[in-house]
């Protein structure tokens, strides 16, 4: 019989990746195009919708070739996605009305700063801040010439990545979005999983602009336009396919993605718990018609893409790897701390004005304690955030899972155990993104049977045990508390 595989597109912030799956989660072949940012003012962060649509056909036509196969052997496609990035496109011609806005752009803090936090947070469970689609939209509409009427008239979709590659890939035959992507919008109510009717009013967004909220794991229709007759089976937010691809099933079960950001979320079952220490309620995901399983989300907006600001911002380093060789030129951080506020401070502080700081220069410190101070900004900013998932979830986190490009870096993973002081595990398949949104589809399509038969799919590859004396934590965690309190004074 002739083998079939899952497709996984992973459209990410840097960059579109395709990845077919064995029915042992083996990878079978990668295809990955960059995806270049533009930034063209402080503070705005944008992307050519166009080209990762074009991106999208290339690595999965790449992937197919590179595995030799055609698409009868392709079960089903799933697909992860940068989450929030909004995109505004013609219905008609299908072209988009300006670049997408990015999850990282701060331009609408002035309008955030008018919204009512307790409004928001009760009913989508994110407190209002830029990260969010809801008011990139809003901009669109007040900002592109005439979008307002053409909206009005149902001429033009909203979008976040999984609508504009769905609707791509059925040539324009359906505009939908899953449920995890409609929870990272700000218009969506956590419990009756639809649109908000009073909060669109208040973005003053046309409800005809909006796609249909449907579950992570169905069969949407056929990707006719590159795989005729393969069903697009699954769509997830990236860091909710990588808490399914990591088999975080089960209430209490944690993961930790480093990519671009940081995002750590916990499965917290069929009840959203709210947060009262500054984190996210979202949907973790919905396997078709079961109950929902939300989870809390602690969400770090600059972890890689600080390290990549090392390399081209400051030519500190040739390529991001090289931030480990650096940092191992030194034992500790020389008194340096780097709070990464680029683009505000995400969970759980939620201030976006906070801009970035270096703290504790002397003329002693040197490029090894700055590449260190790097690597630790993102393990303190996960134990601010597990302190506060701690707290949330009534429990203490006893290990935590990790994946994403960043844990290839043996010392940022032992820093990361020795501030937060639990064991830290990686799976065999990094790729856990991928992985999640191809296990989403793969169910949909009886690729797999049940949970169990993914979890056995699961090997660990890593571990990074605790090795940070007690007072050296304390004393760190209260100069980097310091630092960021340094972060939100330099407000801009
Ligand atoms: O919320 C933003 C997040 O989905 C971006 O993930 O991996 O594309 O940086 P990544």
């Amino acid at each position: 019989m002739t083998e079939r595989y899952v497709l996984a597109i992973d459209q990410g912030t840097t960059s579109t990746r395709c990845i077919l799956f064995d029915r042992r989660a083996t990878v079978v072949a990668v295809a990955r195009a960059e995806l270049p940012q533009s930034y063209p003012r402080p503070g705005w962060v944008e992307h050519d919708a166009a080209r990762i649509w074009r991106d999208t056909q290339k690595v999965v036509k790449r992937a197919l070739a590179s595995a030799g196969i055609g698409p009868s052997q392709v079960a089903a496609i799933g697909i992860a996605n940068q989450r929030e990035t909004a995109v505004v496109w013609d219905r008609r011609t299908g072209v988009p009305v300006a670049p997408a806005i990015v999850w990282q752009d701060t331009r609408t803090s002035s309008l955030v700063a008018t919204l009512d936090v307790a409004t928001f947070s009760d009913r989508t469970g994110l407190p209002p801040a830029t990260y969010f689609s809801a008011t990139k939209v809003r901009w669109l509409l007040d900002n592109v010439p005439g979008l307002r009427a053409r909206a009005a008239d149902g001429d033009v979709l909203f979008g976040t990545m999984d609508s504009w590659l769905i609707w791509n890939l059925t040539g324009g035959r359906h505009h939908l979005t899953d449920v995890t992507n409609a929870s990272r919008t700000m218009l969506m109510d956590l419990t009756t999983l639809s649109w908000d009717p009073s909060l669109v009013d208040l973005c003053t967004i046309p409800p005809a602009m909006l796609p249909e909220i449907r579950s992570s794991s169905e069969v949407y229709g056929a990707a006719d336009s590159v795989l005729p007759g393969v069903p697009i089976a699954a769509a997830m937010g990236d860091q909710q396919a990588a808490l399914f691809g990591q088999t975080c099933f089960e209430p209490g079960d944690t993961k930790c993605t480093y990519g671009t950001g940081g995002f750590l979320l916990m499965n917290t079952g069929s009840t959203p718990v709210r947060s009262t220490h500054g984190l996210l309620t979202t949907v973790g995901y919905r396997i078709g018609n079961e109950p929902v399983a939300y989870a809390l989300e602690g969400s770090i907006a600059f972890a890689g893409s600080l390290v990549q600001w090392v390399r081209d911002g400051l030519g500190l380093i040739g390529t991001a790897s090289e931030i480990e060789t650096l940092a191992g030129t030194v034992t500790d951080n020389g008194g340096c701390y780097i709070v990464p506020a680029f683009a505000g401070l995400f969970a759980p502080h939620w201030h976006s004005e906070a801009r970035g700081v270096i703290v504790g220069l002397t003329s002693y410190i040197g490029k090894g304690h700055l590449a260190r101070a790097v690597l630790e900004a993102t393990g303190w900013q996960t134990r601010e955030v597990v302190d506060a998932m701690n707290a949330d979830a009534g429990l203490a986190l006893t290990t935590l899972n990790v994946d994403g490009g960043m844990t290839a870096d043996n010392l940022l993973m032992q820093i990361v155990a020795d501030v937060l002081e639990v064991p830290v595990v990686r799976p065999m398949v990094a790729e856990t993104v991928s992985l999640g949104a191809a296990y989403a589809a793969g169910l949909a399509v009886g690729y797999w049977s049940d949970l169990q038969d993914l979890r056995n799919n699961r090997h660990r590859a890593g571990r990074w045990l605790p090795a940070m004396d007690a007072g050296r934590r304390a004393a760190e965690y209260r100069r980097w508390q310091r630092a960021v309190e340094c972060a939100v004074l330099f407000s801009s």
